[in-house]
């Protein structure tokens, strides 16, 4: 019988049943209240906007305390992301707060490439993640999770449109982290402006099919607030560490000479609804939506290049193990065909070098041949000729010694050959 068919009979055999009296398991909530408490919270907050757009004074004005970071310059050849770990502490509550900057954003000429190193940090998190969940010895509890929670898009307070490094930036983030879009410095634009300005933002964000982070609206006891903040977006935010005082009370504001802007104001500014939705009632959503959405879809698309599947070409399931042992089947096999392939080739290459060595043999041997008989034909001329030689010698030295017998008989002769000769001169 299928599992599946077995996990639904089981759950069809439920069966609801009253307790005569206390058991206490109803302080499982409280247990992880406790647990969750003593272990401590991470969240870590990527701010991407332009240098100087008021990152920093945001995140100090946030979080009321003035996180250390120096000002960057105009000058970066490239965007760089810059973290800092901090521990913080509410009541009960501990924060391990991470806070990722981009330094040099939309300072240089070619901003083509300015998304990239944003992208490759996240998915360099999301790696680190996988990683450790892959080890067999693994140690998620006290792993420090780096993988960005939420990323704060600040957007310039122009008025006009959205910049097209922006939209590029948030079409390529959108499926890797939770992007909340603010309107920084929102004291510098006029309030019916201000209006203007987000509709178009969200319809161009809209147009781009750009996916920014929707406030959940499941959770009943939260859904009122969240459908209404999504109504809200881009927060029109202002950050001021500075504080002012109004009435009689000390307030978080910036100064102008005709008068005072309120950090906290909400007819100033966005900031508290940023701050409530952010921190006060959404953090955990943001990080459940990093762990179950973006991270999954890194991890599926990770595994997926890695060539594990939870079906197979029939769409039937498959286990992990199934596709290891398939694909260390295939890889087996592939190596058996490659030492194959290879085993075959130096076959043939020394089959080829033999032949070649042979031939070589062959036309070293026509060489010899050819050179034996030359030397054989050489030395026959050459007998010939020494026997004509011979011969002649012979002739000569019999020419010689009859010569030389004349000689000596001549000697012998010679007055009456010299007689003789006399006569014949006379008879010439
Ligand atoms: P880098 O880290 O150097 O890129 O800058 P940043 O984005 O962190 O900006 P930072 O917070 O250092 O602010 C830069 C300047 O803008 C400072 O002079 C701030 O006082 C000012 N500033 C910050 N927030 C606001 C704001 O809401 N309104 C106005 N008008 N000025 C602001
Ligand atoms: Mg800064």
């Amino acid at each position: 019988m299928a599992s599946a068919d077995i996990v639904r009979q089981m759950g069809e055999s439920v069966r609801p049943l009253s307790l005569s009296g206390h058991v206490g398991f109803d302080s499982l909530p409280d247990q992880l209240v406790n647990k969750s408490t003593s272990q401590g919270f991470c969240f870590n907050i990527l701010c991407v906007g332009e240098t100087g757009i008021g990152k920093s004074t945001l995140m100090d004005t946030l979080f009321n305390t003035s996180f250390e970071g120096s000002q960057s310059t105009h000058y970066e050849n490239r965007v760089k992301l810059k973290a800092q770990t901090y521990e913080l502490q509410e009541s009960t509550a501990r924060l391990k707060l991470t806070i990722v900057n981009s330094v040099g954003f939309g300072d240089q000429i070619n901003k083509e490439d300015s998304y990239k190193p944003i992208i490759d940090y996240t998915d360099a998190q999301f790696e680190a993640y996988l990683q450790e969940e892959l080890k067999i010895k693994r140690s998620l509890h006290n792993y420090h999770d780096s993988r960005i929670h939420v990323c704060l898009y600040f957007i310039s307070p122009t008025g006009h449109s959205l910049k097209s490094l922006d939209l590029v930036t948030m079409k390529k983030l959108d499926s890797k982290v939770n992007i909340i879009p603010v309107i920084a410095k929102a004291d510098t634009i006029a309030k019916n402006e201000l209006h203007k300005f987000k509709i178009k933002i969200m319809s161009e964000l809209v147009s781009n099919g750009v996916q920014i982070y929707q406030f959940p609206i499941d959770d009943e006891t939260v859904a009122k607030i969240n459908s209404a903040m999504n109504g809200h977006l881009p927060f029109a935010v202002i950050g001021s560490t500075e504080e002012v005082k109004v009435g009689n009370k000390m307030v978080k504001a910036r100064q102008y000479p005709w008068g005072v802007v309120q950090v906290e104001n909400e007819n100033h500014s966005d900031f508290v609804k940023l701050r409530e939705m952010l921190v006060c009632v959404n953090m955990e959503d943001l990080r459940e939506q990093t762990h179950t959405r973006h991270y999954e879809l890194y991890r599926r698309c990770k595994l997926e290049e890695m060539g594990f599947k939870d079906t197979d070409p029939n769409n039937k399931p498959v286990s992990l193990q199934e596709t290891y042992e398939a694909k260390r089947n295939e890889f087996l096999g592939d190596l058996q065909r490659k030492e194959e392939e290879m085993r075959q080739m130096f076959v043939m290459r020394v089959k080829e070098k033999e032949s070649q060595l042979k031939e070589a043999e062959r036309e070293l041997q026509d060489k010899f041949e050819h050179l034996k008989k030359m030397h054989q034909e050489e030395r026959k001329k050459l007998d010939e000729k020494k026997s004509v030689l011979d011969e002649e010698m012979s002739i000569f030295n019999k020419r010689k010694a009859a010569t030389e017998l004349l000689q000596g008989q001549a000697f012998q002769t010679a007055p009456q050959m010299n007689l003789k000769k006399d006569k014949d001169r006379k008879n010439y």
